[in-house]
């Protein structure tokens, strides 16, 4: 046999090249953008094997058919389409486990991160660095233009805070677009919130020692094609994994959001008590019944915008949801009185008696909410 025969041709040697490079990209209808993201990485990694990984989860617009389109004549381009899941974090780190490159990288579709900055990204990893991070705010190219006011103001709340109570000491740590070495989140998956988006923040606050790095800073771009998926309520979701981290990781995000919405309830009762009383003239029991009607109406809405915002229900969905809240919140509020009362008999203490009939009525609410009112 001829050598020239048994020798793979050069397309095909490519394809043997197993890529150092993985970038992970979640997208949710992006389907006019994921080709134009293509082209430009190749346009930029010419001297890297690179692999790009789509996760997609089942976009309305079918953008897992462009996606699958382009790899089937691109091998470097591949595609997990999830269904029955949503949230960015999740699809991040579904990507990253289901790479073997020694590094990857994460980045939005949209073409709002600068791809020309991943060169230089990827020497940072190999003179050592531990994570890089692609900046929205230092050096002078930095900008945020892409940003509206309101989220540009949570977004720096968010930074303020996540430097005072996680002592996380990086510009962005919002931050979209960052490259690491894939053992470096390997160590850390199991610790890893699905919920939410904030997956850099996540890996930093739940790496035990304190991680190499370096950043680089770009001009964040205007979106063209498609429209963003992240709001001003990301900000109150990013508080609740600032405290789910601050209890080492035992208080779920949703359950501490869940909390946090009946704080405002129960301000939301005490207001409506006293107009009930005062404006209305009711008797006591029918105010307070009245205020009791509100405050679950005011929780169920919040709960429905906020803690369950990827599940938010609408339409004859909404209803059905408020009835069942409804429901649920009746029974726990017969488990908070009950196990309270059977406490108080035992050991008279109002404070200890009150305080546990609350938890145990706020832990009945969010399980029996979860499964009945915002089920998968
Ligand atoms: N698979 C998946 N599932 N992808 C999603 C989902 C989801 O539920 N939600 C959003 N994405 C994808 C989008 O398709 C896009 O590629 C990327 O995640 C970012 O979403 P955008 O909707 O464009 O976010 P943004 O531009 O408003 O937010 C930017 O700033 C955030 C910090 O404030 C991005 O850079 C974010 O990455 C960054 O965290
Ligand atoms: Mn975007």
């Amino acid at each position: 046999m001829h050598s020239t025969d048994s020798q793979p041709s050069v397309a095909l040697a490519q394809n043997l090249l197993a890529p150092e490079l993985s970038i992970i990209v979640p997208t949710f209808n992006e389907k006019a953008n994921v080709g134009e993201l293509v082209r430009r990485l190749d346009l930029v990694l010419r001297d890297i094997a690179w692999e790009v990984i789509f996760v997609d989860d089942n976009s309305p617009d079918r953008t897992y058919e462009i996606v699958k389109q382009i790899a089937h004549k691109d091998s470097r381009v591949r595609c997990i389409h999830r269904v029955g899941r949503r949230g960015l974090s999740g699809a991040c780190i579904e990507g990253i486990m289901s790479s073997s490159a020694s590094t990857v990288a994460v980045m939005d579709a949209d073409l709002q991160h600068d791809e020309t900055i991943l060169p230089k990204m990827y020497q940072a990893i190999r003179d050592g660095a531990d994570l890089v991070i692609g900046t929205r705010y230092s050096g002078e190219d930095a900008s945020s233009q892409g940003l509206s006011p309101i989220r540009q103001w949570g977004s720096n709340l968010a930074t303020d805070l996540a430097r005072k109570f996680l002592h996380i000491d990086v510009s962005d740590p919002m931050s979209g677009f960052f490259m690491l070495p894939r053992t470096r989140v390997d160590a850390v998956t199991a610790k890893l919130s699905e919920e939410g988006f904030k997956i850099l923040l996540d890996i930093i606050a739940s790496t035990p020692t304190p991680l190499k790095t370096v950043e680089i800073p770009y001009h964040f771009r205007q979106r063209i094609a498609g429209e963003s998926k992240l709001d001003s309520l990301v900000t109150a979701e990013y508080l609740g994994l600032l405290c789910s981290k601050l209890s080492g990781g035992y208080l779920p995000i949703r359950f501490l959001m869940f909390l946090i919405v009946g704080a405002t309830g129960i301000a939301v009762h005490l207001a409506m008590l006293q107009v009930a009383l005062h404006a209305f003239g009711f008797a006591f029991p029918t105010a307070q019944l009245t205020a009791t009607l509100v405050a679950i109406a005011w929780n169920f809405v919040l709960n429905n915008q906020l803690t369950y915002r990827d599940r938010r229900l609408k339409g004859i969905k909404f209803l059905f949801g408020m009835a069942t809240f409804y429901v649920v919140c009746s029974l726990g509020t017969f488990a908070n009185v009950g196990a309270s009362s059977w406490l108080f008999e035992r050991e008279p203490n109002q404070i200890i008696a009150g305080l546990a009939g609350a938890i145990l009525g706020a832990v009945f609410n969010y399980a029996a909410s979860s499964t009945l009112t915002w089920h998968k």
